[in-house]
């Protein structure tokens, strides 16, 4: 049972998905350097790495958590968030009450007995914080669960929004705009007050994957949490300040003054380069609390694939009921490590009628976190948008540039991409790359594609071994 960031280690090193790294290691570059290793020699199936002793500080760091496809699947298969959507997409009366009672029952119990088992730490210099490249601006927490509430209807929301340390005790809080962090702040700034906000440190995989996925705004991630673990989350509650997961390492409560805004970056990002210098909030801190032992959590990000990238992969696999809900004839989604997530997408899609294609690349730009999509490409279903090799051989034999690339300007786009001419405004490119027929105003005779005789293929088996 994986109750904590502690059973976690524990069932992944059963699998032999945990390194131990017991070596004197460095917070300054070392451990973000093995973390990255790990991950461009074993990609979708790296190892979370426990770093044990860690230089200048007593508290061990873990690192890639959500490093293994394989474990991430296992740890969210059976009834879940995937077959509650499912339910809602096959739209059946019934199922929808069910759906909406799995939510419900969902919802965190919030247990009010203080600190107990934690200690009071003085400042974030006792925390093994790291920094991860050679030119960023110093230390960042890279993993916190930020936790905040809507000051309208008292909604929860967490997202893992990077934050770099100023001195030990303010931080920034890089939340993008479009995120509901932003949205919180935004609303305090509305109401002429402060917002409280609860950051968690090392929590369960479910806590931290809920954290990160692209749930609707509104819909708590800790409800969510709970359908994928099945069991409701645990909160411990914090006075002013949102209630945390019980089960967390580390516990900083504080407070972000929607007016207060201050230099941040650069950082070595997952989309490979330095995110230039921005204005960020800035978090300021009240209580810092550790548990006795504490491991302290961390994630690495840089020139993908990184630990993020089977992150995304996996929630894109695990969500992907909700996107067919919306849009029936998209039949599946592929967000490739290298795109960023944001910058390049494909799609299969089922074409129905003219101009059926480009329904579903708009669809996809008006979709939550998707919208910030900046190339996005639909494919026939014969195009397997999972190989690379397919996708250039598709688009080289589908696309006659001029009737099939629309350029759509004056939009918004992921705040991390540089290559804009404005921050957060650009243009979009959307390419056709399925088949195109008469009804397309394709005058020619479209060619079929060579699929190899399958009785054949049988045939050929034996004969093909005995090749000598
Ligand atoms: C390791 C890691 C670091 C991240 N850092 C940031 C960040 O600094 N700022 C941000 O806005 N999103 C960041 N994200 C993405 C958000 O956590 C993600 O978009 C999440 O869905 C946001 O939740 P929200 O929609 O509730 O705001 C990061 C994700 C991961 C996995």
């Amino acid at each position: 049972m994986i109750k904590d960031l502690r059973s976690y280690l524990e069932y992944l090193s059963k699998r032999g998905k945990l390194g131990n790294v017991n070596g004197m290691v460095s917070p300054d570059l070392e451990i973000s350097a093995i973390t990255d290793r790990e991950n461009k020699e074993h990609r979708y199936e790296s190892r979370t790495l426990l770093f044990n002793k860690v230089d200048g500080y007593e508290l061990p760091v873990a690192t890639n958590l959500m490093g293994s496809y394989s474990v991430l699947k296992d740890l969210f298969s059976g009834f879940g968030v995937a077959d509650f959507l499912s339910n809602l997409y096959y739209a059946k009366d019934i199922s929808l009450i069910k759906g909406a009672k799995t939510l419900i029952n969902s919802k965190p119990n919030v247990s009010r007995r203080g600190f107990k088992g934690y200690r009071k730490v003085g400042s974030l210099d006792e925390l093994p914080i790291i920094k991860t490249w050679p030119n960023d601006a110093g230390k960042f927490i890279t993993l916190p669960l930020v936790i905040t509430k809507s000051p309208k209807d008292e909604s929860t929301n967490v997202g893992v929004y990077r934050m770099q340390v100023f001195d030990g005790e303010t931080t920034g809080m890089h939340c993008q705009s479009q995120k509901g962090g932003a949205i919180h702040i935004l609303e305090a700034k509305e109401a002429g007050k402060p917002l409280d906000v609860s950051i968690s440190i090392g929590t369960d995989p479910f806590n931290i994957l809920s954290a990160v996925a692209p749930i609707p705004h509104g819909i708590s991630e800790f409800a969510f949490a709970g359908i994928a673990r099945k069991a409701r989350t645990e909160l411990l509650d914090c006075g002013e300040c949102p209630a945390v997961p019980a089960n967390s390492e580390i516990i900083i409560n504080g407070y972000v003054d929607p007016n207060e805004m201050r230099d941040e970056g650069p950082y070595g990002d997952h989309t490979g380069y330095y995110s230039i210098q921005q204005p960020a909030f800035v978090f300021h801190i009240k209580d810092i609390y550790a548990k006795e032992n504490a491991i302290y959590a961390a994630s690495v990000v840089g020139f993908p694939w990184s630990e993020d990238g089977t992150a995304g992969k996996f929630l894109m696999e695990y969500l992907k009921p909700m996107l067919r809900l919306i849009n029936p004839n998209i039949i599946d989604i592929e967000l490739p490590p290298e795109g960023a997530f944001t910058n390049m997408c494909f799609i299969n899609v089922r074409k129905r009628f003219p101009g059926d294609a480009s329904k579903a690349m708009f669809s996809i730009l008006g979709m939550g976190q998707l919208s910030l999509t900046k190339i996005i490409v639909a494919f026939d279903e014969d195009v397997d948008i999972h190989d690379i090799g397919r996708v250039i051989w598709g688009i080289s034999t589908r696309v006659d540039p001029d009737r099939d690339i629309k350029i759509i300007r004056g939009v918004a786009t992921d705040t991390l991409d540089h290559t804009s001419n404005v921050f957060g405004y650009g243009s979009k490119m959307l390419i056709d790359a399925t088949k195109k027929s008469k009804e397309d105003g394709y005058t020619r005779t479209w060619p079929d594609a060579i699929v190899p005789d399958k009785d054949i293929l049988k045939e050929i088996d034996k004969k093909w071994r005995q090749i000598s």
